[in-house]
């Protein structure tokens, strides 16, 4: 079953989600030329404590293990789930996906986004801006009346109609006081789409297509965390959190303005 959120928990979805996008839009700022991503994890754990909020992702546990860091920063051909290191300096040219995650009164905001270091590439540019579009055109299908499925068939098509590989191994997801909660969210078409549930308001759903600019295979590094293209080309990650209402989508994880 998917969780149906009463109005409470809507108000703290808010407002954990506006705290998860302020920090998202802040430590974009940060992104350039020199950086490490060591740093930029710094940023990012600081500035989610100066709002008053902890980070979903450090000690987050996977298998037998614990995500070390307080945001995923994931460069070029990493995914997702990229650990912030002191030997990893950004240089121009590099595109970085910064994925934030926070717990405020008991509730999770989760948002993500890739960001050109300097002057990028035309054709990566590119895939930045189609992994965009698709996130879009994904939250367009979250309607009630609608199937999980519309969400998946919607960026699958958008995506390998250009001709990108669209990540298969990790999927969006409910989110609420869990950071994954029901339904699972795949951004390509895993069952008919008749058998995906059904979408009705109130449900709150984080939708992450993930895109590499060559095949959608995907490895993950020794490290046991960084998610990596098979093929080594570069990749996309754009994330929002979307509540369903009767008169559509609402996308929550946008910057309050202050
Ligand atoms: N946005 C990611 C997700 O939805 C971030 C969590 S990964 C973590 O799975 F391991 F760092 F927590
Ligand atoms: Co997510």
């Amino acid at each position: 079953m998917i969780p149906i959120k009463n109005p409470e928990a809507i108000k703290r979805m808010r407002e954990s989600c506006a705290i998860a996008a302020t920090v998202l839009a802040r430590l974009k700022e940060q992104v350039r030329p020199g950086i490490t991503t060591y740093d930029l994890d710094q940023i990012g754990r600081d500035l989610i404590a100066s709002l008053g909020a902890r980070s979903a992702c450090h000690g987050y546990q996977l298998h037998s293990r614990r995500y070390p860091a307080y945001t995923c920063l994931s460069v070029n051909e990493e995914v997702v789930h990229g650990i912030g290191s002191l030997k990893r300096i950004l240089r121009d040219g590099d595109i970085i996906s910064l994925d934030v995650v926070v717990e405020y009164n008991g509730y999770i905001g989760d948002n993500a986004t890739t960001v050109p270091v300097g002057a990028i590439a035309p054709r990566t540019a590119e895939l930045l801006k189609a992994t965009e579009e698709a996130l879009h055109v994904g939250i367009k299908q979250a309607v009630s009346g609608n199937r999980i499925g519309d969400i998946s068939h919607a960026i699958q098509t958008y995506i390998e109609s250009r001709g990108y590989g669209i990540v298969r191994e990790m999927v969006g997801h409910g989110v609420g006081r869990e950071m994954h909660e029901e339904p699972q969210i795949p951004n390509f078409a895993d069952r008919k789409r008749n058998r995906t549930e059904e979408i009705k308001p109130g449900m709150t759903l984080a939708i992450e297509p993930m895109v590499n600019l060559g095949g959608y295979q995907v490895r993950t590094l020794s490290d046991g965390w960084t998610v990596v293209a098979a093929d080594g080309s570069p990749s996309a990650h754009f994330e929002h959190t979307v509540l369903t209402t009767d008169s559509g989508p609402e996308i929550l994880t946008i910057p309050r303005a202050s």
